[in-house]
């Protein structure tokens, strides 16, 4: 029997764990209920009375021994634990964190910025909120002309002064009338209409306006201007078209179409098979609206157009309905990189 304990203390003292678990385990083995060392205890009573001290003796050795070592494992094992962080490998490269992408409106937004900014264009900004004044007054649009039916307008409450700016050429007004000519301007922002929701139209939408004022500004100029950011965006093969159109804010008006990037101007449903798509309106400045925004018109001309940020996306990535860009699906969404 005193071989026997003699065996485990020699037993505990060369133990060792690599874990937690092990250790309990090592503990349950021996200072558990069922543990080695009351099999001993319960032994104890068998044990000649001659023999009982040394017995005792050795009994208490092991359960000393087996109470430190738990301790030391332990101690030990947490330390280390600590220094790692739970079986973390601090030295580990961390996982990647997945970036969201940018919305497909703000990646063409941001392009088209790009493109004019290299041409000396600064960006503007004004409230979606407006007055009267500057989303149709000061753009030739007096009160009862006709030409305000073509934009259904969402007025705030009962006063119609107070409108939800039905484009950007709002900003424009805003722009002439707090700086001097020469101006190279570009305002993107969010505009409303009140019309029904479809693939092809929303209540909300997004324009851009372009507005370059100076001395000897021609209808060239502008027609030149638009060729070059057509063959920026849409590729170095694009052609332009104007056709006359009429807005009361520029005189001559035109609206501008692109050659079919989609089928090569072969024709397709998507330029209807004429071979064109429509991408903006645009003109050179009414005197009238110069005037308005405090621009000497004998001095200085200029030119001024109008996107729609939809319609160009719709085009660039070939979507259908442009109801997906208001659904926040991101399984759409995530389609789309920012390269
Ligand atoms: N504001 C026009 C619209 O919303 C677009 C437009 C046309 C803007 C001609 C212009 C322009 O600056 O010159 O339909």
């Amino acid at each position: 029997m005193l071989n026997k304990i003699k065996e485990h203390i020699l037993l505990v003292e060369n133990f060792e764990a690599k874990s937690l678990e092990l250790v309990e385990k090592f503990r349950i083995d021996y200072l558990g209920k069922k543990g080695v060392l009351n099999d001993f205890f319960a032994a104890f009573k068998e044990v000649p009375n001659t023999e009982k001290k040394e017995f005792g003796q050795f009994v208490n050795e092991l359960k000393n021994k087996a109470q430190e070592k738990v301790n030391q494992l332990k101690e030990n094992l947490e330390q280390s634990q600590e220094n790692v962080g739970s079986g973390l490998d601090l030295t580990m490269s961390a996982e990647s964190m997945r970036l969201g992408s940018r919305h497909p409106l703000s990646i063409v937004k941001n392009e088209i910025v790009e493109i004019f900014a290299r041409l000396g264009f600064t960006i503007s900004e004004g409230p979606e909120i407006e007055d009267d004044w500057h989303n149709f007054s000061a753009l030739n649009l007096p009160e009862e002309h006709p030409a305000r039916d073509m934009q259904d307008t969402f007025f705030i409450q009962t006063n119609p002064d107070v409108l939800l700016r039905t484009h950007t050429s709002s900003v424009q007004v805003r722009y002439m009338e707090k700086n001097p000519a020469p101006i190279r301007t570009l305002s993107p922002g969010r505009v409303f209409r009140n019309e029904a929701i479809s693939a092809r139209a929303h209540c909300i939408f997004h324009q851009i306006e372009g507005l370059y004022i100076d001395e000897n500004v021609s209808f060239a100029d502008l027609k030149q201007t638009l060729l070059h950011f057509a063959q920026e965006f849409f590729g170095k093969e694009t052609e332009i078209r104007l056709r006359p159109s009429y807005f009361p804010f520029t005189e001559p008006s035109a609206e501008v179409d692109i050659s079919c990037n989609i089928c090569k101007s072969k024709g397709c449903n998507i330029c209807k098979y004429t071979g064109w798509v429509e991408i903006l309106g645009c003109g050179m400045v009414d005197p009238n609206v110069l005037e308005n925004c405090g621009i000497d018109s004998k001095k200085y001309s200029g030119f001024a157009f109008g996107m729609g940020i939809e319609r160009i996306t719709m085009l660039k990535y070939q979507i259908k309905d442009l109801r997906l860009f208001f659904e926040n699906d991101i399984r759409f969404l995530e389609q789309f990189t920012n390269a």
